[in-house]
């Protein structure tokens, strides 16, 4: 066994690396792979913390044969019933013929929506706060609904002070080695775990703010989550960004712009304002063609930067058929605090640019930032001169924000 699988002596990470899969739930895309992360206690009882996708039961069940040999295991918790985490419960249930399944009442009848049987006799319902003793491990849990299902719980180790989050506290991206994030360069893992955050679970602030609440009187050593690195050091600093992330506050100044262009006008437009901002002294300005670059990024890049800038061609009187997912997206994850310009383009009947302003209307969250930009075809100076006019009032709200 490998010293560095070791969350304690008689704690062992058992999760799988899945660098195979191409999308997250069938549409995000996973250019560094993910993990499911398991995690297996020693103690008089043994108990396995989340199992991992069906399709990864092979690696599974290899480390979990290696760390405990021809021990039986007694309890599998199951924190969430995603099938990401109970793709293995089949498996041990035939494996294991002592082994029960721990879980609340919620999650044991969404098993049963998922075709997964469990008798009576085998199960084990757990409650908020009630105790499942392992002799000296004691366990407690902490239910965290819609973070992210209706019935996502937290096992909490009382002895070694040890928070088994599941989804909460999660990333993409496969593990490269390490597991620890003191251990790992953390580079590729703060964007995908804010891409994984935004995307997953960024519209239940609320439910998130509730978990966070709920465990801010609770010490913790050390937060084993579901996907990706085991958090051991600096944990304030990973809690304070899940608390922005779920109040969608920005992290940083910056703008992100993001535009749809069929013919490059708007295309130069956005190439202005990004000029523009740069002059102002804008470090963080990134842009954006909608039409490549997945939603899923966007999304973390706009969790990130307090400034955003949304420019679109028309389309058959709407916004360009790349920003339309977008705005429906962001409508329906309540983008608020954020700094908006919004710029586009038309030939000869307009419709994106007003798509993008009814959008942002029912946002009351976002503070926009000049009147909208619609010019017809290709940039005259007038129009290169209103663009300069709407980045220096993006730019002049971020400088007045340091
Ligand atoms: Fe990792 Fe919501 O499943």
């Amino acid at each position: 066994m490998y010293k560095s699988t070791k969350v304690r002596d008689d704690i062992v990470w058992i999760g799988v690396n899945d660098r195979k899969i191409e999308k997250w739930e069938s549409h995000i895309p996973l250019d560094y792979g993910v993990t499911y992360n398991s995690y297996v206690i020693l103690d008089e009882k043994i108990c396995i913390i989340d199992g991992v996708e069906e399709g990864e039961n092979g690696d599974f069940f290899r480390k979990l044969e290696a760390t405990i040999g021809d021990k039986q295991v007694d309890y599998i918790i199951i924190n969430h019933v995603e099938p990401d985490h109970s793709g293995s419960i089949n498996s041990l249930l035939k494996m294991y013929p002592n082994i029960k399944v721990v879980g609340n009442t919620k999650s044991i009848s969404i098993l049963k929506l998922l075709n997964i049987n469990i008798p009576d006799d085998r199960t084990v319902i757990v409650k908020e706060k009630d105790v499942l003793d392992l002799g000296k491990h004691k366990l407690t849990f902490y239910l965290m609904p819609m973070v992210h299902w209706p019935e996502s719980m937290a096992t909490y180790d009382m002895t070694d002070k040890i928070l088994f989050s599941n989804d909460a506290f999660g990333s993409f991206g496969a593990l490269d080695g390490a597991i620890f994030n003191d251990e790992a360069n953390l580079n590729i893992f703060e964007n995908e775990m804010r891409r994984y955050y935004s995307n997953i679970v960024g519209k239940l602030g609320a439910p998130v703010n509730a978990i966070l609440k709920k465990l801010s009187s609770v010490e913790i050593s050390c937060i084993c989550p579901s996907h990706g690195l085991i958090w051991r050091k600096n944990i304030d600093k990973v809690i304070e960004k899940y608390q922005k992330w779920a109040n969608i506050e920005a992290e940083e100044e910056g703008v992100v712009i993001i535009y749809g262009s069929m013919y490059g006008h708007t295309t130069e437009m956005a190439e202005i304002l990004g000029r523009q901002l740069d002059e102002r002294g804008i470090k963080n300005v990134y842009i954006y063609d909608s039409s490549k670059v997945d939603i899923s990024y966007l999304f973390s890049a706009i969790w990130k930067y307090k400034g955003l800038m949304i420019g679109t061609c028309t389309h058959y009187n709407m916004a360009f058929p790349k920003i339309e997912p977008l705005l429906q997206k962001l409508e329906n994850y309540g983008l608020k605090n954020r700094y908006l310009g919004i710029f586009g383009n038309m030939l000869w009947s307009g419709g994106g640019v007003k798509r993008v302003k009814e959008f942002a209307d029912r946002l009351t969250g976002l503070e926009q930032i000049g009147e909208p930009i619609e010019i017809k075809g290709h940039v005259t100076p007038n129009d290169k001169e209103k663009l300069i006019e709407l980045a220096n009032l993006m730019a002049d709200k971020l400088i007045a924000d340091r």
